[in-house]
């Protein structure tokens, strides 16, 4: 992380998805990869089906400042991702140049839940990962979780899609949810590759939506078949994908801490979860 905030340099054509983790950040890699490439290969033929999305666009951290990662979507414009917080971190050279960043977030309290069963949960549904859970949640709520606590993150990037929505484009995971084919548009638009008219007539921009949505992504086999690294199944990124799941795990009281930390942390901005 240090190595990247120090050294790299943007270009101007680069496009960085930006995101805190369990967001989104899977989908929005697949999405972006798909809008950008749409045009160089049938969408048949698209790589997204072939390859994983993590591969196609690399994460700064866990993939470009490490040696041993094997990167196969170098190509103009470089689609790149972090999930760097804006304020601090992002390299400057990513803000002062031309280049486009897009941001993924997610209700903060599905985040939680997506976080925790990808980094912490226990096998089994012991008493034992109950406890997991609570001091989990503890630890979320003062912030202490990786790239920082949830609230600095959403809303450096908010900030700045406020101050400059030409260059951050913000995005919410439920809205996506709700509509996809929408989203989709808005993407291809503020990345600098519209949809033609001609495009959308044929149903073009559906067909991208539908390429990369949670059921077809999860079960093509460079998804669903071994591991994106050791110790990691590539089937981990897809789990449920389902708005509103945190009520299935967290009780009426860490329902009521975390919506009071949000009201509290997002009062005044603008922003609602
Ligand atoms: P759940 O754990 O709630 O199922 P990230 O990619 O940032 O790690 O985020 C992972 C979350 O996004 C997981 O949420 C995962 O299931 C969901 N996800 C992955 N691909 C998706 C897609 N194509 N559409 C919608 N959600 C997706």
């Amino acid at each position: 992380m240090i190595a990247f905030c120090q050294h790299f340099q943007a270009q101007d054509t680069d496009l960085i998805l930006t995101s805190n983790p369990k967001s989104g950040t899977t989908w929005l890699k697949a999405l972006l990869f798909t809008i950008v490439t749409r045009t160089r290969y049938p969408l048949a033929e698209n790589p997204v089906l072939f390859t994983n999305p993590h591969k196609l666009v690399p994460s700064f951290e866990f993939n470009l400042y490490n040696p041993s990662f094997y990167f196969e979507g170098n190509r103009d414009p470089r689609i790149l991702s972090t999930h760097a917080p804006y304020d601090d971190v992002l390299p400057t050279s990513i803000k002062d140049s031309k280049c486009r960043i897009v941001y993924i977030c997610r209700n903060p309290l599905d985040q939680f839940m997506s976080n925790w069963h990808f980094f912490v949960k226990l096998p089994s549904e012991t008493q034992s990962s109950i406890h997991c859970l609570d001091e989990t949640f503890n630890r979320f709520c003062s912030g202490i979780v990786f790239f920082g606590p949830f609230w600095d993150h959403i809303l450096g990037y908010w900030k700045a899609s406020q101050e400059k929505p030409n260059k951050v484009l913000f995005l919410k995971y439920e809205d996506l949810q709700e509509d996809i084919v929408f989203h989709t548009k808005l993407l291809a638009e503020f990345l600098g590759f519209p949809f033609s008219v001609e495009e959308e007539r044929h149903g073009v921009v559906e067909e991208v939506s539908r390429l990369c949505s949670f059921e077809n992504l999860k079960n093509l086999d460079v998804n669903s078949k071994g591991q994106l690294f050791p110790g990691r199944d590539k089937s981990d990124f897809f789990r449920k994908a389902k708005v509103g799941d945190w009520s299935n795990y967290l009780t009426p009281s860490m329902v009521e801490q975390m919506k009071k930390l949000i009201q509290e942390k997002f009062e005044g901005s603008g922003l609602t979860f």
